[in-house]
Formats: C-alpha cells, structure tokens, sequence
C-alpha cells in the first residue's frame, strides 16, 4: 500500500463555529480521515466566518506561502445568502479539478438527493490541491472518501 507523507490543512467555514456558538465537528472529522489515509502526516486545522476575503486570504496563504499539499474546506457550498466558499475558491485556484467535484457528487447523490445542493469547487493553487466540502460531519465523512484514493497521485503530478 503506498502512503507517502502529504501535509494537509483544514478550513472550516462557519459564522456560528467562528463565534463560539458551535463546536466543530466537520473540521476535525477530515484531519481524522487524512491521518487515517497518509499516517503521521502534519494536518493543522483553522475556522473561520463565512467571509470571503479571509479565505482568499488564508487559501493563497496555505497554498503559497505555508504550501501545503492539500487544504480541504468544510462548509458554505449551499444556497445560504451567506455561502460563499465556492466563490471565494475559483478566485484563487489556476486550475479546476472537475473530476473531484464530479467524485464527491456521484458518491454523494448515493446517500442524499440533498448532495444536488452543494456547489462544491476542487482546483489547484501552485502545488496544492484545494477541495470544497458541505458543511456536516456526515458530509465530510462521504466526500473524504470520495477523494482519498486519488489525492496521493494527483499531489505527485503537481511537482
Ligand atoms: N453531501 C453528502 N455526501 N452528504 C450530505 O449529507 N448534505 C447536503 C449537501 N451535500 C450532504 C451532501 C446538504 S443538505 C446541503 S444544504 C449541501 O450539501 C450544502 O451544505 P453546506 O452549505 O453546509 O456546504
């Protein structure tokens, strides 16, 4: 089985998670399944509003600056007036990753006619892959499984 160490960072988007009225259980769930896939590799997770400015702001900065290997982001894929991720992940990704997306929705449309929703992006920025998720535990647990398989190739192409 091939494991090679990726480092991967979280970014969980929520107004109500970002005040202290939430706990978190997206973010953690996806630095769970990540070390479960690539043992003893380095996943920091953040939390932030659902603004998109601050994330263009921290997805440049895991990409380019920190370069991470995969950032994954949980939340504001929906139709909520304040859901803003898929936004603010075009601005700044160079190429799309269409069959992510296509991955996480074929796999999700299994579970709930509810995935339909999700406007969920997957795209590169430099060498790191960046991955739109929704918003739940459930739904992460879903996707992460969706992508897993392929991310190890997909990072090494990248180089
Ligand atoms: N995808 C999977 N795999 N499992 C789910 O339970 N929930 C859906 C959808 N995608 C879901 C899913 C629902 S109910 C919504 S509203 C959208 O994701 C958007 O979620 P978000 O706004 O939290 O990003």
């Amino acid at each position: 089985v091939c494991s090679p160490q990726l480092t991967a960072a979280w970014v969980t988007l929520s107004d109500k998670g970002a005040a202290g009225l939430r706990t978190d259980s997206s973010g953690p769930a996806i630095g769970e399944m990540f070390r479960g896939a690539f043992a003893d590799s380095h996943v920091q997770g953040y939390l932030l509003p659902d603004e998109g400015a601050a994330l263009k702001a921290l997805l440049t900065d895991l990409a380019l600056t920190q370069r991470y290997d995969v950032v994954f982001t949980t939340g504001g894929t929906g139709l909520g007036p304040r859901d803003v991720t898929p936004e603010a992940t075009l601005a700044v990704i160079e190429k799309r990753l269409h069959g992510f997306e296509q991955a996480m929705m074929a796999a999700s449309l299994c579970k709930t006619p509810h995935a339909v929703i999700s406007r969920a992006v997957a795209g590169t920025l430099g060498t790191c892959i960046i991955i739109n998720m929704p918003g739940s535990r459930k739904a992460v647990l879903e996707n992460m499984q969706a992508v897993l398989p392929a991310l190890a190739h997909a990072s090494a192409k990248l180089r």
